[in-house]
């Protein structure tokens, strides 16, 4: 898996504290990548030593990891809607996170309020991580300070279905983007996500307005998910190499 940011060690840190939030009882969301694979690993030992808990995958890899550490599953579908559990907390990655110790916001061009907002879908999952992410009582992010940003200016996931490519490229276009076909790292021809679907990766520069631009990937035609999650964190815990830092 595409994997970015900073460190391993500040990327433990965060998934660890993050999963240190999970209760006796919790159903779990387990977000996709390498700061999340952290805390699935940290939710893994706890259920090793007694912890009753049931997590919810957002991909086929948080599923592989989470079934190799022994974490009783619930499938999506079971957990959220009528006479389903419910999600308790999320824990999942970013590629991008607004905060306002990204540096000096108002040089950036951002205002003195961060919008609560993140980049994510760098590992194509962000379809069913923002189902997992939405639907949970708590959805906490884990980062390293690599992904600290005053302004979103990440190219933007956007997952789309094979046969509305062109009409999605040009919609991406209208809006000011500039829309990639997402390439395999180690195979010829496109990324394929886990709902069979292509991903364009969207540079739009910097981000001025999230919730505009979600508000109108959203209502594409063809569009089956995009990797702006606007006024869904609850929680941002950053790792660095000697410490973590919760963001609310
Ligand atoms: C997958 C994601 C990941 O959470 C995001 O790409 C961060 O990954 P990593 O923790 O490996 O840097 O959104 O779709």
């Amino acid at each position: 898996m595409k994997t970015s940011g900073g460190s391993d060690a500040a990327k433990r840190r965060a998934g660890e504290s993050a999963a240190a939030e999970v209760t006796d009882g919790d159903v779990v969301g387990l977000g996709t990548g390498s700061t999340a694979a952290h805390a699935i690993r940290r939710i893994g030992e706890r259920v090793d030593a007694g912890l009753d808990v049931r997590g919810v995958p957002t991909s086929f890899a948080s599923r592989e990891l989470a079934a190799d550490q022994e974490i009783p599953l619930v499938d999506l579908d079971r957990a959220i809607g009528p006479d389903a559990p419910g999600i308790d907390l999320a824990i999942d990655g970013a590629d991008q996170v607004v905060t306002a110790a990204a540096g000096d916001a108002e040089r950036a061009g951002a205002s003195a309020d961060p919008v609560n907002a993140l980049v994510k879908g760098g590992g194509a999952a962000h379809a069913r991580e923002k189902l997992v992410d939405a639907a949970a009582d708590r959805f906490l992010v884990v980062a390293d300070p690599a992904k600290e940003t005053p302004v979103l200016d990440r190219a933007v996931p956007v997952e789309v279905l094979p046969a509305g490519r062109s009409v999605v490229a040009e919609a991406v276009r209208s809006a000011g983007g500039e829309p990639m076909l997402r390439a395999a790292e180690r195979k010829d021809g496109p990324v394929v996500t886990d709902n069979g679907n292509l991903v364009f990766d969207c540079a739009f520069g910097a981000i001025a307005d999230p919730t505009a631009l979600s508000t109108t990937l959203s209502a594409t035609p063809g569009i089956v998910e995009h990797g702006l999650f606007v006024d869904l964190a609850d929680e941002i815990h950053v790792g660095t190499e000697t410490d973590v830092r919760v963001v609310t």
